[in-house]
């Protein structure tokens, strides 16, 4: 026993372990954060939030320089792109970024252990440590936040070089001619995005008739016409039940999920985003009794403790949105908590951000929610067709939907497709924080011009009084 007297050892370095780490630290907690990936910041920072919105960002600018820049008279000579210099921009982001959060845990003097962690008995975390041997480290509370991994599909073996997950996908050595896509969430429009920017011809597969699920339906309907009208071809109520790989290509059998003959379909590269699932491997979670559910998600109570006392989750491995900001903020409430604080998520004000272009941003409660759980809303729209600033940036394409509870005008969810939808969002997350009225958002002088105004004309219209429509 190398030490024993941590009052908190986490087991992952993600987003969610991190930060419950550096919060563990202020609060006076002796914190150790095990990680067994070599570098901190998890599949966030890693292989996932951050190296894909360089990518986004760089192919949006290949975009820009190929097309719209002459809209706006900036003419250039024949705009090449250089997949290299774009991947090593994208590397060394990620660099940056994952030596940056080793700085903060020694900063705040949190003992990073790199290795991999399980969890033999309560109060003890074992490492098989990344330079050999092991190291076991002594804990009062103990923390898991080992985040998740991609769902694989049945029939479709992923080799991350022909048939992709999000990981491959950020790391193609060329430009695939033809990309086919498995599910149309986030990744799958993310990255289908870049590459289609890219050149690539982009085609996305859905099991469901509709795409973004779980995202507002208007909203979700909007954003695919708009991804069409940029060249991404969408193929909704078909699944894939087979892929062969040859030299040549992938070819995938894709069957209408109501029934029907199944075809085949070509790809250079496949890009499998069906989801993603917790990632509990190698802990020793069954030994010691601690309760999964049906989905392989970690059953915690509202203090985030598991079924086995000292023991916590959070993030990714329990139930709920599976985004690197919702398990931060787990991981604060709960070191707090253990600290002896007081602390709550609100699970209904977790915004969402897809960063296509335009973006697509929501929080609380989308339409059909409300619908089906019988609430009596008011809604109020605004294009951005009609907001200024929007117009002078020739960005124009979505709009702000605002749903206010028809009685109280409560806001109870705000939907976003346009640009920096993502950021404009924010404002509406704290409006609803402090329980805001469409009438309160109506009444804040936002400045002009600006994007925001959106959301401001999106509140009158909910009182049927925008000003610009
Ligand atoms: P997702 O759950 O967003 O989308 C998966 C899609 O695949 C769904 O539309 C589903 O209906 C479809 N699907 C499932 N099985 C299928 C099949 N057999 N054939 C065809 N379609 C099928 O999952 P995704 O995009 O893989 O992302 C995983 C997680 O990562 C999500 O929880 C997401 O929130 C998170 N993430 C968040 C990002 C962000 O915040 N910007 C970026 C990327 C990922």
């Amino acid at each position: 026993m190398s030490d024993d007297s941590y009052d908190l050892v986490i087991i992952g370095g993600g987003p969610g372990g991190y930060v419950a780490a550096i919060r563990a630290a202020q609060l006076g907690l002796r914190t150790a954060c095990v990680e067994k990936r070599g570098s901190l910041g998890g599949t966030c920072l890693n292989v996932g939030c951050i190296p894909s919105k360089a990518l986004l960002q760089s192919s949006e600018k290949f975009a820009e320089a190929k097309g719209h820049l002459a809209d706006h008279g900036v003419k250039l000579g024949k705009v090449l792109l250089d997949l290299g210099t774009m991947m090593a921009r994208k590397d060394k982001v990620v660099g940056d970024l994952t030596k940056g959060v080793e700085f903060l845990l020694r900063k705040n003097k949190v003992d990073y252990v790199q290795g991999a962690g399980s969890i033999p008995k309560p109060g003890e975390v074992a490492v098989a440590l990344n330079g050999g041997g092991a190291e076991t480290l002594a804990a009062k509370h103990i923390l898991i936040a080992t985040g998740s991994e991609s769902t694989p599909l049945a029939g479709v073996e992923v080799d991350e070089k022909q048939i992709v997950t999000s990981t491959g996908a950020l790391e193609l050595a060329k430009v695939p001619g033809h990309l086919v896509v498995i599910g149309a969430g986030v990744i799958g429009l993310e990255l289908g995005s870049v590459w289609s920017r890219l050149g690539a011809e982009v085609t996305v597969i859905e099991f469901l008739d509709r795409i973004l699920p779980g995202m507002d339906g208007e909203v979700a309907k909007q954003t695919q016409r708009v991804l069409k009208k940029q060249g991404l071809a969408f193929r909704l109520g078909h699944k894939v039940t087979g892929a062969k790989t040859a030299k040549s290509g992938v070819t995938l059998t894709v069957e209408p999920v109501k029934g029907g003959a199944p075809e085949e379909v070509t790809a250079d590269v496949v890009l499998v985003a069906v989801g993603r699932r917790p990632y509990t491997e190698g802990l020793g979670l069954e030994a010691l009794g601690a309760a999964l559910d049906n989905h392989g998600f970690i059953q915690v109570d509202e203090r985030f403790q598991t079924t086995v006392p000292g023991l916590y989750a959070i993030g990714d491995c329990v139930p709920g949105p599976m985004l690197a900001h919702k398990a931060e903020e787990d991981g604060v409430v709960c070191v707090e908590m253990l600290a002896g604080q007081s602390g709550h998520v609100d699970y209904n004000l977790v915004p969402g951000v897809v960063y296509t272009w335009p973006e697509v941003a929501g929080v609380g409660k989308t339409e059909e929610a409300l619908k089906e759980a019988g609430v009596d809303y008011k809604v109020g729209k605004f294009p951005f067709s009609a907001n200024s600033r929007a117009r002078t940036n020739a960005e124009t394409d979505g709009m702000v939907k605002i749903l206010a509870d028809a009685e109280t005008d409560k806001v109870l969810g705000v939907h976003i497709l346009g640009p920096l939808a993502g950021d404009i969002l924010a404002e509406a997350v704290l409006a609803m924080e402090f329980g805001a009225s469409s009438e309160d958002i109506a009444r804040t002088i936002h400045s002009h011009p600006a994007m925001g105004e959106a959301v401001k004309e999106a509140a009158l219209a909910v009182a049927g009084r925008a000003i610009h429509i």
